[in-house]
């Protein structure tokens, strides 16, 4: 297996055309440790934002929580780079710019993605992809953003996931063809996720998010007490409603104090 830049370029500049993106620099590996630690390595060198990075597989992808991301043959993983200037209470925005942005235009290619909160990407209820995203502030600031992403392509995927090829088969639709198209499409979502993002701002596009949001509604038990997934804050909280017996009240939840799980 192996990556062909050329197809990648044209499927890109077709894209970038119609969404009016910058171009940007892709480097793409067969195997290393993580392309989000290799896209920090390039930032340190001093290599003008944006960029990306792509590798046809990696040793120690990096995942939510402190999580391994599986990353054998077959799969899509990316890191994109670029510079930014936001307030530190602004970081949920860049997961909610860049779910939306993927999710948003892959539905284009009649893919019905949606998302977990808070940053998974969800194909038939099952996880399609996932993002990783890492920040350096300066000065009470966010400066420098690496946006890493891993979807399911053609790789094989635990009970809970679906690869894009299988669902694409299934449903007899050749809308995206191979792994420098997908690479295409998800470093175009990106760009133009934040890009939409910086014009219409965090309300906006938490309403957008929002509307592909599957968890609201979503039945939850916090502290042995039932409750209801009711929303989410533009800072990335889980708003539930808790129902004891005679009172509701209504709290706030970060990612790292509750997961929601996967149908089974
Ligand atoms: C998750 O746990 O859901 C997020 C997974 C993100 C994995 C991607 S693969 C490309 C990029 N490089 C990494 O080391 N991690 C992200």
């Amino acid at each position: 297996m192996n990556f062909n830049l050329k197809i990648y370029q044209q499927e890109f500049a077709k894209l970038a055309t119609a969404y009016k993106l910058e171009s940007i620099d892709l480097y793409p590996f067969e195997i290393i440790s993580s392309t989000n630690k290799k896209i920090w390595s390039l930032i340190d060198f001093g290599n003008p934002l944006p960029i990306a990075v792509i590798s046809l597989q990696q040793t120690a992808g990096k995942g939510q929580w402190g999580r391994t991301w599986q990353s054998s043959l077959g799969g899509l993983y990316l890191s994109v780079a670029m510079n930014c200037d936001l307030f530190l209470d602004c970081s949920f925005h860049l997961t909610m710019a860049t779910a939306w942005g993927i999710a948003n235009l892959l539905r284009t290619y009649d893919i019905p993605l949606s998302i977990k909160w808070s940053n998974d990407l969800m194909l038939q209820n099952r996880k399609l992809g996932g993002i990783k995203i890492e920040t350096r502030t300066s000065h009470k600031k966010i400066k420098y953003v690496v946006i890493g992403v891993g979807i399911n392509w053609i790789n094989s995927v635990p009970e809970i996931g679906i690869n894009l090829q299988s669902y694409l088969q299934k449903k007899q639709q050749k809308s995206i063809t191979s792994l420098e198209q997908l690479t295409a499409i998800t470093i175009s979502g990106i760009l133009s996720g934040y890009q939409h993002y910086l014009a219409i701002g965090s309300q906006q596009m938490l309403a957008n998010y929002k509307k592909l949001l599957t968890s609201i509604g979503q039945e939850v038990i916090v502290n042995n007490c039932p409750g209801i997934v009711t929303g989410v804050t533009d800072k990335g909280e889980l708003k539930v409603r808790l129902q004891s017996p005679g009172a509701s009240t209504e709290i706030s939840l970060s990612p790292g104090q509750i997961s929601l799980g996967y149908p089974q």
